[in-house]
């Protein structure tokens, strides 16, 4: 059960060592990312990555995850703040192609999608996509856990100064949620020798056969 183990293994890190990690591997932690499920597949938000001390710092600022500031490469989970028209017809015609379709074959599918999005409103449309934002961050956490690299999910950082940092309102996206990746200096942090918390398996779970 080597997945288990590598989840037991990871955990939040409060205090990154200056080790970079590979790209290589930050590579399949973003092709991971790529292949998480999304609702109607439609992949409403986009990932940035920033492996630079001078854009980190501007990003970290108020905020007191020095995590931020100190990982190897931040990830950026943008979301997306609409779910416009032009959007849906680009996807319904890559899915076509790639899947060697007719172009038109999914015209069903699409209108439907058209009417469900023309029947929300924008907040609606952005809160659906930072679920799945969400989503993505399970995969790249699974991702990195298994490739031994570690990582922090983290929410408390300032939305404001991220989206302005990197641009995100006039790319139609703000920010949902992030994950620094590195590797842990176990001196330094207070939770690297701390019992992993969880509630047993039978409390969490109920199965009904
Ligand atoms: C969505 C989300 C946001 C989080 N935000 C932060 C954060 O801002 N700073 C931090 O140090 N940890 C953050 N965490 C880490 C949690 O505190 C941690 O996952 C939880 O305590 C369970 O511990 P473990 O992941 O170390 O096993 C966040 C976790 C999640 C899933």
């Amino acid at each position: 059960m080597n997945l288990i183990e590598n989840l037991k293994w990871r955990y939040a890190v409060k205090a990154y060592s200056n080790i970079k990690v590979a790209e290589e591997k930050v590579d399949q932690i973003l092709e991971a990312i790529n292949l998480s499920a999304s609702s109607c597949g439609l992949q409403s938000y986009r990932v940035f990555v920033v492996s630079n001390p001078e854009i980190q710092n501007k990003l970290g600022a108020d905020s007191f995850n020095g995590q931020i500031r100190s990982c190897s490469h931040l990830l950026v989970f943008a979301a997306f703040t609409d779910m416009t028209s032009t959007y849906i017809d680009d996807y319904i015609a890559m899915t076509e192609n790639q899947r060697g379709l007719d172009a038109g074959a999914l015209s069903g599918f699409r209108n439907g999608l058209h009417s469900y999005f023309g029947a929300i409103d924008t907040e609606q449309k952005a809160l659906w996509a930072t679920k799945q934002a969400y989503i993505a961050l399970g995969t790249a956490l699974i991702a990195a856990a298994e490739l031994k690299v570690d990582a922090t999910p983290i929410e408390g950082f300032s939305t404001s100064v991220i989206d302005e940092v990197l641009g995100l309102k006039e790319k139609g996206l703000h920010s949902a949620v992030i994950l620094a990746l590195g590797y842990r200096d176990s001196e330094k942090d207070y939770m690297a020798a701390m019992k992993k918390v969880r509630l047993p398996v039978k409390e969490m779970v109920t199965k009904i056969y």
